[in-house]
C-alpha cells in the first residue's frame, strides 16, 4: 500500500483563510508539502507574501492574496485571483477569526456582534457560495471549517465568540448535506487551546494555564502543527467518506 497517496493532495488548489500566522500557516504549509498549490489570505499582502515566500523557498507552488474576509465586497476578487492564479479550487479553508471582546455578553455591543459574525461565519458562508462552481467541478472537494470547543460549549467570556463558532458548526452540517451530491465533503476542526498569537491572554497567564491544564488530559497546550496534520486528513482521500464531521483536538479538554 502507498500511504504517501492517501495522504497526497497533488494536483490540487487550496485557498487558506487568516494564513499569515498561526494555525493558518501551517495548514498551508502541511498542504503545500502534500503537493498541493496553496493561497495563503489575511488582511496584509506584505505579511501574506513574507509567508508564501517562505513556502517558495521550501520548493513549494504558494501565492499571497491579501482579503480582509469582514469585507463582503473584497471576497469575489479572492476567488478571482485563485482561480486566476492556478485554474481552479479544490480545498477551503475558513481559518480566519476574531475575537475584539472579553465579558459579559450583555455588554457586548450590537456593532461588535456584526464584526465578530462577519468575519467568523457570513465570511464562510459567503466564501462556500462564491467556491462552489470551482469545487464541484473538482474530483476530490473539501471544505474545512476552523470552529472552536467554544462552539460546542460556551467559553467564559467569550459569549458572541461561542456563538458565531457554534454557527459555524451547524453551517459546516448543512452544507455537507446540501453538497453531498455535488462531491464536496464539508467538515469541521474544533480546536481546544493552541499555543499561537489568538491565545497567548490564556497560555501566557501562569493562573490561568493552571487552570486549564486541570481539565485536559493531555497536560499542554496544542500546536499549530496538530491542527494543520487534522486539516490535511481532512483535504485528503484519507477521509474521503467523512462529511459533516466536528472533529476536536484540544488534548482531552472536552471529555
Ligand atoms: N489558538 C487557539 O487556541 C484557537 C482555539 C480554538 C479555535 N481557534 C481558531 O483557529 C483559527 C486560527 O486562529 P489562530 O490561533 O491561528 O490565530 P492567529 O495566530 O491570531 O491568526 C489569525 C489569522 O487570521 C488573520 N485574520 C484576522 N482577521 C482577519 C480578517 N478580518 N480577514 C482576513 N484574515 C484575518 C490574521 O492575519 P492578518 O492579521 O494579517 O489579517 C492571521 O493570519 C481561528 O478561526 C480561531 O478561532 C484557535
Amino acid at each position: 500500500m502507498d500511504l504517501s497517496s492517501v495522504f497526497s493532495l497533488d494536483g490540487k488548489v487550496a485557498l487558506v483563510t487568516g494564513a499569515s500566522k498561526g494555525i493558518g500557516f501551517e495548514i498551508a504549509e502541511i498542504f503545500a508539502a502534500a503537493g498541493a498549490k496553496v493561497v495563503l489570505s489575511s488582511r496584509k499582502q506584505q505579511a501574506v507574501d513574507e509567508m508564501a515566500d517562505k513556502l517558495r523557498c521550501q520548493g513549494y507552488e504558494a501565492s499571497g492574496v491579501a482579503c480582509n474576509v469582514g469585507h463582503m465586497e473584497e471576497l469575489p476578487l479572492l476567488v478571482e485571483k485563485t482561480v486566476a492564479l492556478y485554474g481552479q479550487i479544490d480545498i477551503l479553508v475558513n481559518n480566519a477569526a476574531v475575537n475584539p471582546v472579553f465579558g459579559p455578553v450583555h455588554e457586548t455591543s450590537l456593532e461588535v456582534f456584526d464584526k465578530i459574525m462577519d468575519v467568523n461565519v457570513k465570511a464562510a458562508f459567503e466564501l462556500c457560495r462564491l467556491c462552489y462552481p470551482h469545487l464541484r467541478k473538482s474530483n476530490g472537494a473539501s471544505v474545512i471549517n476552523i470552529s472552536s470547543i467554544g462552539g460546542l460549549s460556551p467559553e467564559p467570556g467569550l459569549g458572541i465568540y461561542s456563538i458565531s463558532k457554534a454557527a459555524l458548526i451547524s453551517l459546516t452540517k448543512v452544507f455537507a448535506k446540501e453538497w453531498g451530491d455535488s462531491k464536496i465533503r464539508v467538515n469541521a476542526i474544533c480546536p481546544g487551546l493552541i499555543k499561537t498569537k489568538f491565545s497567548e491572554a490564556l497560555w501566557s497567564n501562569d493562573k490561568i494555564m493552571g487552570v486549564i491544564l486541570k481539565q485536559l488530559a493531555i497536560k499542554r497546550a496544542g500546536t499549530s502543527e496538530e491542527i494543520g496534520a487534522m486539516a490535511l486528513f481532512l483535504a485528503s482521500g484519507a477521509s474521503s467518506y467523512t462529511t459533516g464531521a466536528v472533529l476536536t483536538a484540544d488534548g482531552g479538554f472536552t471529555i
